[in-house]
């Protein structure tokens, strides 16, 4: 069984609690997070206030993906504002100590690799991770299409023997969604091909049906 991860970034900006309740009612696991500084990524999103008025309103699992060039000051802005996980680029400033800081707030935590990145630059965090987020598009904006050449990272991180969760993200649609399952992937983030299907709930129910058998079995978040 893989988890679907819901990108808001996709959603009807004006009307976020409802398309928030629709993922919710549809079955995803998690409502994703994009959160831009205009800095690290060439683009500006979501900030704290929006995910608290969305986790006050919306009971759900919170993922929240933090494109920051130094989120340190900010991981505990967003665990006090509703995220159940967040995850850092490795790339960014002060990632060590950003994953300490979001254990320290009892939250899972997870990093991010921007496509140019290498799984091996991850090998000496492996164990302090609770997701590696595989990106298949640079990051910055939705509605992009899934570079193929990223999807050997996802083996690549189970064969340096990471046993957490592997969210992958940017571009995944019905099409490719099977093939990131049998490469190791839990978890798959959807935003345009989520939000623009003819059947949501449909959508959701394929995707969580899909089964890596991968050595990461999901627990309750
Ligand atoms: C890109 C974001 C993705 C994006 C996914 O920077 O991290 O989460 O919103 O959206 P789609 O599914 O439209 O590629
Ligand atoms: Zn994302």
């Amino acid at each position: 069984m893989s988890r679907l991860a819901v990108s808001m970034l996709a959603a009807d900006a004006l009307c976020l609690g409802k398309e928030a309740r629709l993922a919710v009612d549809a079955g995803c696991d998690y409502l994703h997070m994009d959160i831009m500084d205009g800095v690290f990524v060439p683009n500006l999103s979501f900030g704290p206030h929006i995910l608290a008025g969305l986790s006050r309103e919306v009971d759900a699992v919170y993922d929240a993906h933090l494109m920051l060039m130094d989120p340190l000051p900010y991981i505990d802005v967003f665990a006090g504002s509703g995220a159940d996980l967040i995850t850092v680029h490795v790339e960014a400033e002060h990632f060590e100590q950003s994953i300490a800081r979001i254990r320290h707030a009892g939250l899972r935590a997870g990093a991010a690799l921007k496509p140019k990145t290498l799984p091996t630059d991850l090998r000496r965090f492996l164990t302090s991770l609770d997701m590696i987020l595989v990106m298949t598009v640079e990051p910055g904006f939705g509605g992009q299409t899934l570079m193929e050449d990223q999807i050997h990272k996802i083996r690549e991180l189970r064969n340096l023997g990471f046993q957490g969760e592997i969210e992958v993200d940017g571009g995944i649609s019905m099409e490719n969604a099977e093939r990131l399952v049998a490469a190791g992937a839990n978890t798959l983030v959807m935003g345009t091909s989520f939000f623009t299907a003819e059947d949501p709930r449909c959508v959701a129910n394929r995707i969580r049906r899909l089964d890596s058998g991968s050595v990461f079995a999901p627990s309750q978040p």
